[in-house]
This record gives structure tokens, sequence and C-alpha cells, in this order.
């Protein structure tokens, strides 16, 4: 089966991206602070570019529409525009294409506003799906810009971290407008990722941080400034292999999270739940009020500290290992 027209010169193509897990410096980054994010591969978004019939134009098929929509039918402004039929053009317009007769079948196992970046990976699988039917890489700088440009119509001022850790698929320093920084992991660590169960869009706690900047810029500019600091003491903690450290720099992040609003009564239980079953440290991860927390634990503790958190209310608990194949 082949594609009409122009699209002779396409071909099937499949593309991944993974999640993502900030572990320290969510929210302050926005603010020019340091923060450190690392990919989750455990959880992906995938989408295939598959040849449409002639004059069938850019089909749109989701796991969890159960349906195909044309592109064309999606209206600016409807979150299925932003998410899917965004990238498809900003790809398209990279490439210099006009829109092809092709079905993007996209499936994602990255549950939605959870902080764990399912908007960010499901841009850059599509974007690379679309150029790759068309036999073209593009080079990750390029990419993640384009992805950035989706993520500023989730969140309108994204720090760019979820675009730049997912797209690189490396453990990143992540410094607003720096070149790109990753460091090295000395001692692999275990983190359990849990699920509140409670969606929670990322724009919405980004704008309530905003909000009370503007009302006490001293108050919460010193909140940001020391989670920067926590950001960097963290990373010299994972360079030099000082994993109770780390766990330490999490709870005191945590700390700050809640006096920035964006911890909720779920997440704090989760991570009481969490510490008291061993864990060195737990805290939110990504823009908070819902969404995942993760938990630092040593590998003998997964068990007890897993139950720990369904208990607590967890829907999904993940162990994911940082740094073990480097
Ligand atoms: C979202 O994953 C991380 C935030 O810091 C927002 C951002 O960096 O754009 C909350």
């Amino acid at each position: 089966m082949g594609f009409a027209g122009r699209g002779e010169r396409m071909m099937a193509a499949r593309a991944s991206a993974p999640g993502k897990i900030i572990l320290v410096g969510e929210h302050a980054v926005v603010y020019g602070q340091p923060a450190i994010a690392v990919p989750l591969a455990a959880v992906q978004a995938t989408v295939s570019a598959e040849p449409g019939e002639p004059g069938a134009g850019l089909l749109l098929r989701a796991a969890d529409l159960g349906e195909t929509l044309r592109a064309d039918a999606i209206a600016e402004g409807d979150r299925l525009y932003d998410a899917l039929v965004f990238p498809a053009r900003l790809a398209l317009e990279a490439l210099g294409e006009p829109v092809p007769d092709m079905t993007l079948v996209v499936r994602s196992t990255i549950p939605v506003a959870s902080g764990l970046g399912s908007g960010a990976a499901i841009a850059a699988a599509i974007i690379r799906a679309v150029c790759g039917a068309f036999g073209v890489t593009l080079p990750r700088e390029r990419l993640n810009a384009l992805v950035y440009e989706v993520e500023r119509r989730h969140h309108g001022t994204p720090s760019g971290i979820d675009n730049t850790v997912i797209v690189y698929e490396q453990p990143v320093y992540f410094v607003r407008g720096a070149p790109l920084e990753t460091f090295r992991i000395a001692r692999p660590f275990t983190l359990l990722v849990a699920d509140s169960g409670q969606p929670s869009p990322t724009r919405v706690a980004v704008q309530d941080v905003r909000t009370l900047y503007e009302q006490d810029r001293e108050r919460y500019g010193a909140a940001l400034a020391a989670i920067g600091a926590i950001t960097r003491r963290a990373r010299q903690a994972i360079e030099t292999g000082q994993v109770d450290t780390l766990g330490a720099l999490m709870r005191e992040n945590q700390a700050l999270l809640r006096e920035l609003s964006v911890s909720s009564p779920a997440l704090d239980r989760l991570c009481a739940a969490a510490t008291e079953a061993g864990a060195w440290g737990a805290k939110l991860s990504g823009g908070g009020r819902g969404g995942n927390l993760i938990a630092l634990t040593a590998a003998d503790r997964v068990g007890a500290v897993s139950e720990a958190l369904y208990a607590a209310g967890a829907v999904r608990v993940i162990a994911t290992t940082v740094g073990a194949q480097d």
C-alpha cells in the first residue's frame, strides 16, 4: 500500500518518547532556578504514521478516543487540537509539506495531567512519526524547539524542562535559557512513582504560584531561591552517590512546595506514608496539586514502601532505577 500523489515519497513510520520525572526544582525552574529531571522509560507515548487512502486527509486515532477523527474537523481551542493536531501541523510546516493522506495512531501509557510529561511526550512522538514518514529525522535541538511550542499552548509559561528531558532522553540539570547540561549519576538509585489518582493540569498550579509571587515577592521569591539551592545540593549528592542526602533534600523541597500551595492533602498523606515506611525522602513531582509523587528508597524497602503508598491511597506505583544504564 502506498501514499497518493506527493505521498509516494512517504513511508509508514513509528516513533516514541518517554515520560519524565522532576527530581527537584519544579516551579522554581519557571523563575530561572535550576531543576533536575530524568526520563521515565516505564511509560511511553508511541505514534504510528500509516498510509491513508487518496483524499482521506490527515486522520487521528487516539487509544482513549475510540474513534478516528479528521484533523480538519478538530477546532482550534479544542484540547485535542493542542495535543494532537498542533504538533502534526508543526511537523508538516518544518518539512514544508502540505497536509498528507495519513493516519496517526497515538497510544500512550503516560497518565495525562499527572506531572509525568504526557503532553510533551505525545508531541515529540507525533513530530518524530510525521517526519519519519517523510524519511526525515529532525536534529534534537529542532525537535526540542517544536515541542516547546506545543508546551506553550498547554502551559502558557513553561520553563522548557519537560520537552528537554523528553526529547534528549537523558538526565538534565536544567536552567531556563541555558544550554543542555547533563550530569553523572555516581550510584544508581531507586524511585517509586506513585499516582495520587487526582489529575491536575500544570497550567493552573503554575498560574497560582505566579499569583502568590506577585502578591508577596519577598516571601515567595525566598522560597523559590531556597528550592534552587536544594537543587544545586541535590546535584552534588547525586554526583557523589549520597543517596540519603538526596532523600533529605527531597523532604526539604516538599516542604517548600507546600508553602507554594502546590501540594494537596492526598500528596502530603502519601509523602508521610512513604517516609514512615522507610523511604529516605518523598515529594510531589511536576505541577503538583495531584498527579504523581516520587519516593526515594533503598532497593530492599521497595515492597514495604509500595504497600504503604497503596494503603495511603495511591492508585498506581511504578518502581524505576535512575542511572542504571549509564
Ligand atoms: C512541570 O513539569 C514543571 C513545572 O516547573 C512547570 C515548568 O517547568 O514549566 C511545574
